[in-house]
C-alpha cells in the first residue's frame, strides 16, 4: 500500500487528500518508482487552484527522485535498485510510490542526491532551457531575475553568474533580498515597496537589461517590459501573481521594439534527447558545486496543506521538499 495526496476539486490547500492504495504494476514502457524526495512547484498551486485546467479527481506534483522498484515490459536502460528523477508529465508525484513512463525518469550520477534532484530538476532543467536556449546569456549580458530567492530564482542566479552576467535581482523582504545577493545578485531591488524599472534604469546608466526573466506575472509585466533595453527580450514564465491580463502587440513597438516569449518547459523537453541534455547540464552544475541545493523548507507528505499555503503566501525561499 503507497499514500498519496488527491483531489477531486479545485480549490484552496484543503482540497487536497491523503489517500492510501496499491500500486499498480508498471505496464509497457513504465517503471514503478518508490519516491525519497518530491519537489514542490508553483505549477502545483496552478493545478490544485484551477489556473492550470487537469482532469479530476487527480494527483498533484511532477517531480520526485527515488529508486526503481519494478520494470514493465519493453523497458530499456533502467534496472530495479537505480535511483532516478523526473519532472513534468502527468500529476502525481505526490505520494509513496508511483507508476510512470521510462521515457520520462534520469539516471541520477555519483554526486546528486536524491533530495538534491528533487529540489533541482523542475527548477534547473527551467534554469538551464530559460538560460541557454530561450536567450543564450553571454558575458556581458544584464539581466532582471524576479523572485530572485524563491525556488527557480535561487537557481538562475549562480548559473547566469557563471555564464558572465551581470544579476538584477528583486526580492519581496530583506532577508530574501539578503539571500539573493548570497547567491550571486549584483544589485538586489525590494520590489514590493519600490519602482523597480526605475531603479533598474538608474543601475543600467538609462539602458536597461537585455533581458527580463519574470516569473511574477501580472504584478511585475509592465514594469518588466519598462525595464529592458531597445529591442529586448522579455520572457514571462510564471504568473506567481496571477496571469498577465490581455495587451495590443503595439505595446512592444512603443516600448522599443521588444521581443515577447512565454515558453514551458514541457516544449524545451519533449524529446528524449532534449530531456537528456537539459538533465545533462544540470548534473554537470550541480557536481561542479555552481548550483547548490537550497532546500530551505522540509514538509511531510501529509503536511502538504501547510507547504501549499506557505509557497502561496511568499514564506517560502529555495526550495521545498515534500518527504514521503
Ligand atoms: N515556464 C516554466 O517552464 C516554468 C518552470 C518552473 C517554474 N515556473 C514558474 O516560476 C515561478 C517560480 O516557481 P517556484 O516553484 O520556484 O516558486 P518560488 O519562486 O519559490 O515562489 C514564488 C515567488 O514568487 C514571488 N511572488 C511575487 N508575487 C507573488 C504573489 N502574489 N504570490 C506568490 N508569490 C509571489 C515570491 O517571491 P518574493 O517574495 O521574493 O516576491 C514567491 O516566493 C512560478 O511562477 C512558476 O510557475 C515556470
Amino acid at each position: 500500500m503507497s499514500l498519496s495526496i488527491v483531489f477531486d476539486r479545485v480549490g484552496g490547500p484543503e482540497v487536497m487528500k491523503l489517500a492510501e492504495g496499491a500500486v499498480a504494476a508498471p505496464g509497457p514502457g513504465e517503471i514503478r518508482l518508490r519516491h525519497a524526495a518530491i519537489g514542490l512547484n508553483f505549477i502545483d498551486v496552478y493545478h490544485r487552484s484551477g489556473v492550470y485546467k487537469l482532469p479530476l479527481p487527480s494527483g498533484l506534483g511532477i517531480e520526485a527522485a527515488g529508486t526503481v522498484t519494478a520494470l514493465g515490459p519493453e523497458v530499456d536502460g533502467l534496472a530495479v535498485g537505480d535511483r532516478v528523477a523526473y519532472a513534468g508529465g502527468s500529476p502525481g508525484a505526490y505520494s509513496q510510490e508511483r507508476v510512470l513512463p521510462a521515457a520520462k525518469a534520469v539516471k541520477l550520477p555519483a554526486g546528486v542526491s536524491e533530495e538534491a534532484a528533487a529540489a533541482l530538476m523542475l527548477k534547473g532543467m527551467t534554469a538551464f532551457y530559460l538560460l541557454h536556449l530561450t536567450f543564450p546569456v553571454r558575458p556581458g549580458h544584464t539581466l532582471l531575475v524576479h523572485a530572485a530567492a524563491g525556488g527557480v530564482g535561487s537557481v538562475l542566479v549562480p548559473w547566469a553568474k557563471h555564464l558572465g552576467a551581470t544579476v538584477i535581482g528583486t526580492a519581496g523582504s530583506a532577508d530574501k533580498a539578503q539571500l539573493a545577493r548570497a547567491a550571486g545578485c549584483d544589485h538586489v531591488i525590494a520590489y514590493r515597496d519600490r519602482d523597480f524599472a526605475a531603479e533598474v534604469k538608474q543601475l543600467t546608466g538609462g539602458a536597461g537589461v537585455d533581458v527580463v526573466y519574470d516569473s511574477v506575472g501580472k504584478d511585475t509585466f509592465a514594469g518588466s517590459l519598462d525595464s529592458l533595453k531597445r529591442r529586448g527580450m522579455m520572457v514571462s514564465f510564471g504568473n506567481a501573481s496571477g496571469k498577465v491580463p490581455p495587451f495590443e502587440p503595439v505595446l512592444l513597438s512603443d516600448k522599443g521594439s521588444l521581443f515577447l516569449t512565454r515558453p514551458t518547459l514541457a516544449h524545451y523537453t519533449a524529446t528524449r534527447e532534449e530531456l537528456e541534455n537539459a538533465a545533462q547540464a544540470l548534473f554537470e552544475v550541480i557536481v561542479k558545486g555552481i548550483v547548490k541545493p537550497q532546500i530551505s523548507q522540509r514538509y511531510a507528505l501529509r503536511d502538504v496543506a501547510r507547504a501549499h499555503a506557505d509557497l502561496e503566501a511568499r514564506r517560502t525561499t529555495g526550495a521545498s521538499l515534500l518527504l514521503p
